[in-house]
């Protein structure tokens, strides 16, 4: 049996931040990271709440990448003041910040039941409609997922007037990143119809709109359809998982800081090339692996489609490679210019270990080796 359930109710669409004056919650703790904390955003959150009357007071240190730290910075904040709801504004990282803060806070005093609203500012993670919080164990230098229905944000708002300031590089990252879910999601082996319908949707508004949002941050039209395309993966990889790329991409991010979508962005090629599999010679057109079909479904949504899967999946891997050079995300590390390559290959066994470990590994299509991995790792350096 299967189970397909959204916990999380979505507000969207205009003024969808008008929400915040009707919560049923009085006293909330709002999380975010400085920067928002001290632009202009942070009052599109305190305004609603001030004039409905609601108490509210602020933790705004969340750094990228959720260290476990900063965590506990956050839980202690949170059992001084004891709210009754969190309302987590930002990218992915006050988002899982604040679930992990929420989760950890009850587990230590469960004073009472705590929504949490979550406010995303960046199109990208999904974590607003997930049961994930990605966490970074800073001495061990490990990303990992916390995986668990109790995390998942009771409500959603998803205003894409938020968006307008990301710079292009962050919505090229991030937009990568919803691009990297729906497509991890479409081929996973615990894919559905559900997962299906919600990662489709999300591929086809990438492929119109990410573009447009990178090229033009004033497009609030693109802004919109990227914020929703962010929201429909994040259900999307909720139900089915994800796979190597973000297993991979982890691992970049706890050793290296290569931010989250980026790594998935310059690991994703390499992935699809894998997990299809298509230039084992030996191989008779009739035993492609299941996920060849599956790209080359995708590729038909992006418009690339020929009648031949095996031309289609090249055609997805080259379109992957279009966008990183449109958007100026570097294709390897080597090209990055920040990692020497002894540091880099100095950590790719320890990396390649962790990724093996990672719970996104299983619902990978193809099962990888650690010398798989390590292959891939060792190809991103120089392509
Ligand atoms: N929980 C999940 O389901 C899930 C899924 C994917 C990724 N993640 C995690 O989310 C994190 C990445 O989140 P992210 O990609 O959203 O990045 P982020 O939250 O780290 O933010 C990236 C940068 O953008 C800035 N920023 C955010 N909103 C802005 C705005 N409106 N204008 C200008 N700047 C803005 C932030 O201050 C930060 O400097 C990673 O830790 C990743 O592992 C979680
Ligand atoms: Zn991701």
């Amino acid at each position: 049996m299967k189970t397909f359930e959204m916990r999380t109710a979505i507000h969207f669409g205009e003024n969808a931040l008008g929400r915040l004056k009707e919560i049923p919650y009085k006293r909330i703790l709002i999380i975010t990271d400085p920067f928002i904390a001290k632009s202009s955003m942070i009052d599109l959150i305190t305004e609603p709440l001030q004039s409905a009357g609601k108490e509210y007071d602020l933790f705004s240190d969340v750094v990228p990448d959720a260290p476990v730290d900063k965590i506990a910075e956050g839980v202690k904040k949170f059992l001084a003041y004891q709210p009754d709801a969190v309302v987590a504004v930002g990218g992915g990282s006050a988002i899982d910040s604040s679930k992990a803060i929420r989760e950890f806070a009850l587990k230590i005093n469960p004073y009472g039941k705590v929504g949490l609203i979550a406010v995303p500012t960046t199109s990208g993670t999904g974590s607003e409609v997930t049961s994930f919080a990605v966490v970074n164990d800073t001495a061990a230098k490990v990303k990992y997922p916390l995986i668990s229905d109790s995390l998942t944000a009771d409500e959603a708002i998803l205003d894409a007037e938020l968006v307008r300031s990301v710079p292009p590089s962050v919505t090229a990252d991030t937009g990568m990143d919803t691009f990297t879910h729906a497509l991890e999601s479409y081929v996973s082996i615990n894919h559905n119809e559900f997962s299906a319908a919600l990662a489709e949707k999300a591929i086809e508004i990438c492929g119109v709109f990410l573009l447009r949002a990178y090229l033009d941050g004033n497009d609030m039209h693109a802004r919109r359809k990227m914020h929703v395309a962010s929201c429909l993966a994040g259900l999307s990889f909720n139900t089915a998982g994800l796979g190597i790329t973000h297993s991979m991409a982890h691992q970049l991010g706890a050793v290296f800081h290569v931010p989250h979508g980026r790594a998935n962005a310059m690991l994703l090629p390499y992935v699809v090339e894998f997990n299809a599999d298509i230039n084992k010679k030996s191989r008779s057109q009739k035993e492609y692996l299941p996920a060849v079909k599956r790209y080359s479904n995708i590729a038909h949504i992006l418009g690339l489609s020929s009648y031949n899967k095996v031309m289609s999946v090249n055609s997805l891997v080259n379109w992957i490679q279009f966008m990183l050079k449109e958007m100026d995300i570097p294709m390897t590390i080597s090209e990055m210019g920040t990692i020497t390559p002894d540091k880099y290959f100095g950590a790719i066994d320890r990396m390649a270990e962790a990724a093996l470990r990672d719970s996104c590994t299983p619902a990978n299509p193809r099962v990888p080796t650690k010398e798989d991995i390590i292959n891939i790792y060792t190809r991103l350096w120089q392509g």
